[in-house]
């Protein structure tokens, strides 16, 4: 349990606030390098602003705010140009650092007129990797972009699914520390929705908890779950699988690893990335172009009854979870227990950091030699419940991998 005040300070990511600070000392992904394809303007809201992420005539990304300097156009509606991006009103032109480059109008009348000098517009630094764009809104010096493991391996296809989700960002990576909530929601709830879909052929038999185990490692923390009929020697509980501060889970199986990552929108929203990796030893070049798509919120509807057909994976009901708890869940109410020791060491590791800046050092996870960052080896345990193997239903509904286009073309192909 925490009180109001605690609470608050653990989920407020708005400019000014202590967590907000600590979380703007990351990159965070924006949106997938594809969705730029078709339109190369994207609202963004991220930390609590609003900006718009657009690529340039010369193919470089930019972030400015989202608003025109000048009378407050939406700047989603700017037109791309080589040197930046031009307001569509009266044609005002930004440069990818904020800087007002042109006002035809006053330099038409006044070719004399510094007006343009005194016009800044907010702008953050931009980087693509793995088919991500990512975006930094901290501190300068600027860190560098980490190379995670899934973003830079090899011999593996990619595809990126994202939402956004109606909850704050804490929820979502306190389930992360949960791995009990695995044995419910993802096998008992998940063999109650497959009855109320009429499908009661697709039910499994749970797996159950003997013993979980958490600690705190280099890039974050790692947990450890033994299962019915495991011990301590089996190579899975020794393996475990990592949670990278602040933000990213990996999950899924060795051969289809996937990054759940989260991104502040703002106090009560979190954009939610699914970036896969399907392991194919023929592939050798990577993809041109990965495939994007969107996973649908599960919710309730019209007449109040919970969406059935989008709770029969684990992102589904993960999701339903998360946004059930609240906008922002009230931690005061909570009664945590000994299947929550993770939750708690992970409030723990946030509050040692918000010391650590306090105290003007880099919290974890922050790169700056790029000798180190040249590719971060994850290891990942290979559990019975990682593969799936509870689920006899369909090979689709692991989770997000549900709607994957990777998936959709392998199906495609085989018939
Ligand atoms: S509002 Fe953008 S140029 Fe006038
Ligand atoms: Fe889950």
């Amino acid at each position: 349990m925490l009180s109001q005040e605690e609470n608050e300070l653990l989920t407020r990511v708005g400019p000014g606030t202590p967590m907000g600070e600590l979380l703007r000392r990351y990159w965070y992904p924006i949106a997938a390098t594809s969705e730029l394809i078709e339109r190369p303007t994207k609202g963004v809201k991220i930390l609590g602003e609003e900006l718009v992420l657009y690529r340039d005539k010369q193919g470089r990304p930019g972030l400015i705010g989202s608003q025109c300097a000048h009378r407050r156009m939406s700047m989603l509606l700017g037109i791309p140009e080589k040197e930046g991006l031009r307001c569509a009103y009266h044609g005002w032109l930004y440069d990818r650092n904020g800087k007002c480059l042109e006002q035809p109008y006053e330099q038409a009348e006044d070719p004399n007129s510094n007006f343009k000098e005194h016009i800044r517009m907010p702008a953050y630094p931009v980087q693509e990797l793995g088919g991500l764009i990512f975006a930094y809104l901290g501190a300068e010096p600027v860190p560098l972009l980490p190379r995670w493991d899934l973003f830079v391996r090899d011999r593996v296809l990619r595809d990126i699914g994202a939402a956004v989700i109606p909850c704050n960002w804490l929820q979502i990576m306190e389930n992360s520390l949960d791995p009990v909530h695995v044995e419910w929601l993802h096998q008992h709830f998940y063999n109650y929705v497959q009855e109320r879909l009429g499908h009661s052929d697709f039910k499994g038999n749970p797996v159950s908890h003997k013993k979980i185990n958490f600690r705190v490692f280099e890039y974050g923390i790692i947990k450890n779950r033994m299962l019915e009929g495991e011990s301590e020697d089996n190579e899975d509980w020794q393996v475990g699988h990592p949670v990278l501060f602040p933000n990213i889970l990996l999950s899924g199986s060795t051969s289809r690893p996937t990054f759940q990552i989260r991104v502040p929108v703002d106090d009560t929203h979190t954009l939610h990335f699914w970036y896969t990796c399907y392991a194919r030893s023929e592939v050798k070049e990577p993809q041109e172009v990965i495939p994007f798509y969107h996973v649908p919120v599960p919710g309730y509807d019209k007449t109040g009854e919970p969406q059935w057909s989008l709770l029969d994976n684990d992102s589904g009901e993960d999701m339903m979870a998360w946004i059930t708890q609240g906008g922002i869940a009230d931690r005061g109410m909570e009664k945590l227990g000994l299947s929550d020791k993770g939750i708690i060491l992970y409030r723990r590791l946030l509050r040692e950091q918000l010391e650590k800046i306090q105290a003007g050092q880099d919290p974890m996870n922050v790169f700056r030699d790029p000798a180190k960052n040249v590719y971060i080896k994850l290891r990942l345990e290979d559990s019975k419940l990682n593969r799936g193997s509870f689920r006899p239903g369909p090979r689709r509904q692991g989770g997000a991998t549900k709607y994957s286009p990777i998936l959709d073309q392998e199906e495609q192909a085989r018939k």
